[in-house]
């Protein structure tokens, strides 16, 4: 399975070959991997399990009365907090990645972001509001430093060509979903059993403990990580600067309550400026349009996958009957349903595309599969609510875990081939550029389905849900019926 690339392959492996060896030669770690994979595992491994612990009781504390501790928000406000928090998580990465190559190095930077989330996810713990949005807005900006660059680093570790690299890092994607099955079950118990709190500091704790191992374990890394030195001084001077305006911007824009739309007009303004200035020639400009036609494809799968943390779990926790053999379990443990599929089935597929041959489908077939796939996950919630809302009896777990197997087979024909498909069709020298526009898709689709998610209390479930249903089952007959012209501008890329 083909995953994300580093943003300084093309440095990597032109201009240092003398380096190369250095890390070609390890293969001491983790199934005769490079030391450092073992390292970057665990960290990811711990920033995920941070992450998700936190996201999957974040809208329960949200919408739980003060009675229960929580905060007391309508169904609606909950929902776009947690839409605009989860979307900028990932907006982030794009001037995450950057500040990494202008200013602090990759090592630092995810060093930084690791201490940045760790005390967001402790002033959460604090219980106490304004420290509630600090600490959000620190795991914000903690995470756009880490994630992009720990991705980049583990590009490091392998030479451009190094045979291992793919495997490299399906297994470091193993180690993001092994932290995201684990802790909705720790988090999600301590915070809805015991109290809101906890469960927000053990989020913070599982962040310090990927930290304390990332340091220690910084040794093994050899010199990933290094191989992009920050710019000089007075290139630097300048970064430093535009941070500060990046900064000034993005407070406007939290404040601001025409995001959505301001968001959208950037995007077509960058799409706009790759295709005139981003591409060089003819090829190019092509196949910069097939990466955006797949990026529209991809947000709206996002905006029904993202839902997971919002109306889905809102949705599991009211309406359905979260008992096994007589004793109750937290309504967030369904977040840990996901991951364990992903776990499962992921090797599945790198030997199914393998095994398919000449007759493997293109990777926009593949982002058809994966909408096809989300839209039916919809259609057993659908059901479900409709059951509900004829018998008024909470429906049986079973709804929620199909739909839950069917999102995480969709995840897996559409992330990963996304990831890879972008770093094939984007010219060399953007494709770290390139890459944030994939975390752009994220970002988006995380902040329209706050939106989604929103109507949660203002529309009967059984239309929601099928709305979302039909919507993706529509997009993906669209993206089949295009995918021969999108094949055609990816000129020779599968
Ligand atoms: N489950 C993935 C993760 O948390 C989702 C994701 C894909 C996030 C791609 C960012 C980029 O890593």
């Amino acid at each position: 399975m083909a995953l994300p690339r580093d943003r300084n392959e093309v440095t990597a492996a032109t201009d240092r070959p003398a380096t190369e060896a250095v890390f070609v030669a390890d293969t001491a770690g983790l199934a005769g991997h490079p030391r450092g994979l073992t390292t970057l595992f665990f960290t990811e491994m711990w920033e995920r399990f941070s992450y998700y612990g936190m996201r999957a009781i974040l809208i329960l504390f949200m919408v739980a009365p003060a009675a229960k501790g929580g905060m007391g928000l309508s169904t609606e406000l909950a929902a776009a907090i947690y839409g605009l928090y989860t979307g900028s998580v990932y907006f982030t990465a794009i001037p995450g990645g950057w500040i990494a190559d202008r200013l602090l190095g990759l090592r630092r930077a995810v060093l930084v972001g690791g201490i940045l989330i760790a005390l967001g996810h402790y002033c959460l713990a604090v219980n106490v509001r304004p420290l509630f949005f600090a600490g959000l807005v620190f795991i914000v900006l903690g995470t756009g430093l880490l994630k992009p660059n720990i991705s980049s680093i583990v590009g490091q570790l392998y030479a451009k060509d190094d045979p291992r690299r793919d495997a490299g890092f399906s297994l470091f994607y193993m180690g993001i979903n092994l932290g995201a099955l684990i802790s909705p079950l720790v988090c999600g118990y301590l915070g809805q059993k015991v109290g809101w709190h906890w469960g927000f500091g053990a989020a913070g704790v599982g962040m310090t403990l990927g930290l304390v191992q990332y340091v220690l374990g910084r040794n093994r890394l050899g010199r990933a990580g290094l191989l992009a030195a920050p710019a000089a001084n007075a290139g630097r001077q300048w970064a430093l600067i535009l941070t500060a305006i990046g900064a000034a911007a993005a407070l406007i824009y939290a404040v601001w309550p025409y995001r959505e739309w301001l968001m959208l007009v950037l995007t077509a303004a960058l799409f706009g400026w790759l295709l005139r200035t981003g591409a060089r020639d003819r090829t190019e400009r092509k196949r910069i349009g097939a990466i955006i036609v797949l990026f529209v494809f991809a947000t709206l799968f996002w905006v029904g996958f993202e839902q997971a943390g919002s109306s889905l779990t809102l949705f599991a926790d009211q309406y359905t009957r979260n008992v096994v053999f007589g004793w109750s379990f937290p309504s967030s443990w369904y977040q840990t349903v996901e991951p364990v599929f992903v776990v499962t089935f992921a090797p599945v597929f790198a030997w199914l595309w393998v095994s398919l041959g000449r007759r493997e489908p293109s990777s926009p077939a593949k982002f058809a599969y994966g909408l096809l796939l989300l839209g039916l996950g919809f259609l057993f919630v659908a059901v479900a609510a409709q059951i509900y809302s004829r018998t008024q009896v909470k429906v049986s777990p079973w709804w929620l875990i199909l739909l839950y197997l069917f999102h995480a087979l969709g995840e897996l024909s559409l992330s990963p081939v996304g990831l890879s498909t972008v770093t094939k069709l984007a010219p060399a020298r953007i494709v770290g550029l390139m890459m944030g526009v994939w975390f752009l898709a994220l970002s988006l689709g995380n902040f329209l389905a706050g939106h989604v998610a929103g109507y949660f209390e203002k529309m009967p479930l059984p239309q929601l849900f099928g709305a979302v249903f039909l919507t993706t089952t529509l997009s993906a007959v669209v993206l089949a019926l295009v995918t021969p012209s999108i094949k055609r501008l990816m000129a020779g890329v599968h």
